[in-house]
C-alpha cells in the first residue's frame, strides 16, 4: 500500500499499531455477537456444530472479501466456538518450507493455522500445502546433494483458515482444497448502525440512532471503517460542548475529514474525475488511472474500485474502467453524448 493509502481515514486497511490494538478490544468473539454476514454465518454455525458432534477438526476455511470487513475477525470467532486455539500468521510471513514445518508442527489436533493474504503465499510453501490439507502429511528433503533423503512427516488433523481479498489470485489448486469458501460481502447500513452502536457503546460513548445511522451510511460498507469513523468523530464531539453523538456532530466532523455523504474520499473522486477529465468517462486502462493519480494499481484494484463499482459509480469492461452516470451524477457533471 501506498503512504496515501495508510492514512487515509476510509481505507479498509489497518496499519497501524494505535488502531489494531483498538481493533482488538472492538473484536466480538462470538458468532451470536458478529454483526451481518449472516449467510456465511448460518453455514459456519451449522458446520461447527456438525464438526463439534463428530469430535473432528474443521473441514478449511477460505475467507475472501475486500479489506476490512471482519475476516480475521471471524478466524477468531471460530476457534473460540470450536474450543481450539489458532495460530496466526501470513502469506509472505513464511518464506520457505522450513517455516512452514515449523508452524504445522506446533499445532494440536483440531487446532487452526489461520494464514492473512494466503495468495502471497511462495509457490515451493503453497505445493507443501497441497498433502497438509488433503492427507495431514508433509514431505521434507533432508540433507543436500548424494545425501539428501526425503521424510514423510505425519500431521495432527487441523484447520486451515485462509484470508484474502483476491480469490481470483488464487491459483486452483490450492482454492479447491478449501471444503468451506466464504464470500464476505459488504455489510448493510443496517449491520453497520449495529456495529457503530456496540463499538460505542464498549467506548462507553453516547450516540443518537441518527448519529449512528449517519456514520454507518459514510463507511463504504466496511466495519474497520465505521469504528474509525466513529473514533473521530468522537474526538469532535469531547470537544464541543455536547456530551451525545448526533447527527449534526457527524456531519460536521466528516466534512471536516473530507469525506463525502456516500463515504467517498478526495482520492475516490480524484479517480472519477480523472477518467471524466482526460478520458471521457473511459474505458481507460487500471494503469493509466494510477498513473495520472499517483496511486498503486493494486491498491485502486483492491481498495478503492471494488467500493465505487458496488455503489454502481465505476463498471469494468474488458475493454477498461468506465464511469458510469451515476458517477457522473455524484459529481454534478453531465455526460457527453458524443463519448
Ligand atoms: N461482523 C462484525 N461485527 C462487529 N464488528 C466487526 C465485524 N467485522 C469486523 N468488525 C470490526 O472491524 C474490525 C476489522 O475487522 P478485521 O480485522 O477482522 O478485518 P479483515 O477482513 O481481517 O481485514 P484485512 O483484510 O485488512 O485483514 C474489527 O476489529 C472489528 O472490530
Ligand atoms: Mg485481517
Amino acid at each position: 500500500m501506498s503512504d496515501l493509502d495508510e492514512d487515509r481515514i476510509v481505507s479498509g486497511n489497518n496499519e497501524n499499531t494505535e488502531e489494531a490494538s483498538i481493533e482488538k478490544s472492538l473484536r466480538p468473539t462470538t458468532l451470536a455477537q458478529y454483526i451481518g454476514q449472516d449467510r456465511v454465518k448460518h453455514e459456519l454455525s451449522v458446520y461447527i456444530q456438525a464438526t463439534k458432534q463428530r469430535e473432528e477438526s474443521l473441514d478449511h476455511v477460505l475467507l475472501y472479501g475486500p479489506p476490512g470487513l471482519g475476516k480475521t475477525t471471524l478466524a477468531m470467532v471460530i476457534a473460540n466456538e470450536m474450543g481450539v486455539q489458532i495460530r496466526t500468521t501470513s502469506g509472505p510471513a513464511i518464506e520457505k518450507p522450513g517455516d512452514l514445518v515449523a508452524l504445522l508442527n506446533e499445532l494440536q489436533p483440531g487446532d487452526i493455522l489461520f494464514i492473512d493474504e494466503i495468495h502471497r503465499l511462495p509457490k515451493i510453501v503453497e505445493e507443501m500445502l497441497y498433502s497438509a490439507m488433503e492427507d495431514f502429511f508433509v514431505d521434507i528433503v533432508v540433507g543436500q546433494g548424494p545425501t539428501a533423503h526425503p521424510i514423510h512427516f505425519p500431521l495432527p488433523p487441523f484447520t486451515l483458515i485462509g484470508a484474502t481479498t483476491r480469490a481470483g489470485l488464487l491459483s486452483a489448486p490450492l482454492r479447491d482444497r478449501f471444503g468451506i469458501v466464504a464470500h464476505m460481502s459488504y455489510y448493510t447500513i443496517g449491520d453497520l448502525t449495529e456495529i457503530v452502536k456496540r463499538s460505542a457503546d464498549i467506548f462507553n460513548t453516547s450516540i443518537t440512532e441518527q448519529g449512528s445511522h449517519e456514520i454507518a451510511s459514510r463507511s463504504r460498507g466496511t466495519p474497520r471503517i465505521a469504528n474509525r469513523l466513529l473514533k473521530r468523530v468522537r474526538d469532535f464531539m469531547e470537544v464541543s460542548d455536547k456530551s451525545t453523538i448526533d447527527e449534526q456532530i457527524v456531519s460536521k466532523s466528516l466534512h471536516f475529514l473530507r469525506v463525502d455523504k456516500q463515504g467517498l474520499d478526495e482520492v475516490d473522486n480524484k479517480i472519477l474525475k480523472t477518467m471524466i477529465t482526460y478520458y471521457h468517462g473511459g474505458p481507460v486502462g487500471l494503469g493509466t488511472i494510477a498513473a495520472n493519480i499517483g496511486e498503486e494499481a493494486d491498491t485502486i484494484a483492491e481498495v478503492y474500485e471494488p467500493y465505487l463499482m458496488q455503489i454502481g459509480y465505476l463498471n469494468r469492461t474488458p475493454r477498461g474502467r468506465v464511469v458510469t452516470e451515476k458517477g457522473y451524477q455524484h459529481l454534478g457533471i453531465t455526460p457527453n453524448q458524443t463519448n
